[in-house]
């Protein structure tokens, strides 16, 4: 089935109901969608083209409703380059949100720290990332209607968004740190000599997402804004075990905070 097929039975099912901002949330941070207020729940088993997750704290669903008295997209469940899907896949998520309305994408993930200073449970505004991943989803011949071929990355995690999130994070006194994300393939975790190389290169943070979400989402046009969930020092850095566990334990010590911020960001987006 094509995607405009699959677009048109979400239509279907939303009834008049366009939404405005798309949420895609992390590992350990699917109870934010717990918080969507009369939704309207899809799973990805029952939307031809969407990925279907083969990890653990990612559940696969499309919640539409209304979040901090906005309409939203979330997409509870991502996938990740190291599964070894289809590029297809991160383009059939990020691109129905584009195509439902959305015109701005708020994007969690769960990511190791190269800085001692911000350690587990913290939340970290990502301004920037180095794609340490291989490949890129808009290799191939351009789907002109969705975007460009050549397409610009100075601004890719708009400016504009992080000036708005870090007067949320004051006016919520949630403590939000700011750095580089430095996306890697996975899915093993990094070498102690790669985190300093990492560092070197100009990363504060690393994880194994949102690099090919951010250039989708840049290709079709929407606006991005990113927060990560600190859920480790990365390896070398602490003599704390580096494990998807502790991802998911952290990740979920992180979701209250989150959850704060994500919905003062949302309330005071205008
Ligand atoms: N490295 C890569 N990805 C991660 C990490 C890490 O240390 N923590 C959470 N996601």
């Amino acid at each position: 089935m094509s995607f405009e097929h699959t677009l048109q039975l979400i239509k279907e099912k939303m009834a008049g109901f366009t939404p405005e901002i798309g949420l895609i949330l992390g590992s350990g941070l699917g109870m934010l969608g717990e918080h969507i207020e009369n939704k309207i729940e899809l799973s990805y088993q029952n939307l031809p083209g969407f990925p279907v997750s083969t990890v653990s704290g990612h559940s696969g669903k499309l919640i539409l409703g209304h979040f901090a008295g906005k309409p939203v997209a979330c997409l509870q469940g991502r996938v990740h380059s190291y599964e070894g899907v289809s590029p297809q896949g991160v383009k059939t998520l990020i691109r129905t949100l584009k195509h439902l309305g959305c015109h701005t994408l708020v994007i969690t993930n769960t990511s190791g720290s190269l800085r001692p200073e911000v350690g587990p449970g913290s939340l970290c505004l990502i301004t920037d990332h180095i794609n340490f991943q291989p490949g890129n989803p808009l290799v191939g011949p351009n789907e002109d209607e969705f975007g460009p071929r050549f397409f610009p990355l100075d601004n890719a995690y708009d400016l504009a968004l992080r000036e708005q999130l870090k007067k949320t994070a004051t006016r919520l006194q949630l403590p939000l740190a700011e750095g580089v994300y430095f996306g890697t393939l996975g899915p093993c975790f990094e070498t102690p000599a790669e985190i300093r190389a990492f560092r070197i290169l100009g990363g504060d943070l690393v994880g194994m997402s949102t690099v090919p979400e951010v250039l989708v989402a840049r290709h079709c046009g929407l606006r991005v804004a990113a927060i990560a969930a600190i859920t480790n020092l990365a390896a070398g850095l602490s003599t704390e075990a580096i494990t998807h566990e502790n991802t998911l334990y952290y990740g979920q010590k992180a979701s209250a905070n989150m959850l704060k911020l994500v919905h003062g960001f949302i309330e005071d987006l205008t």
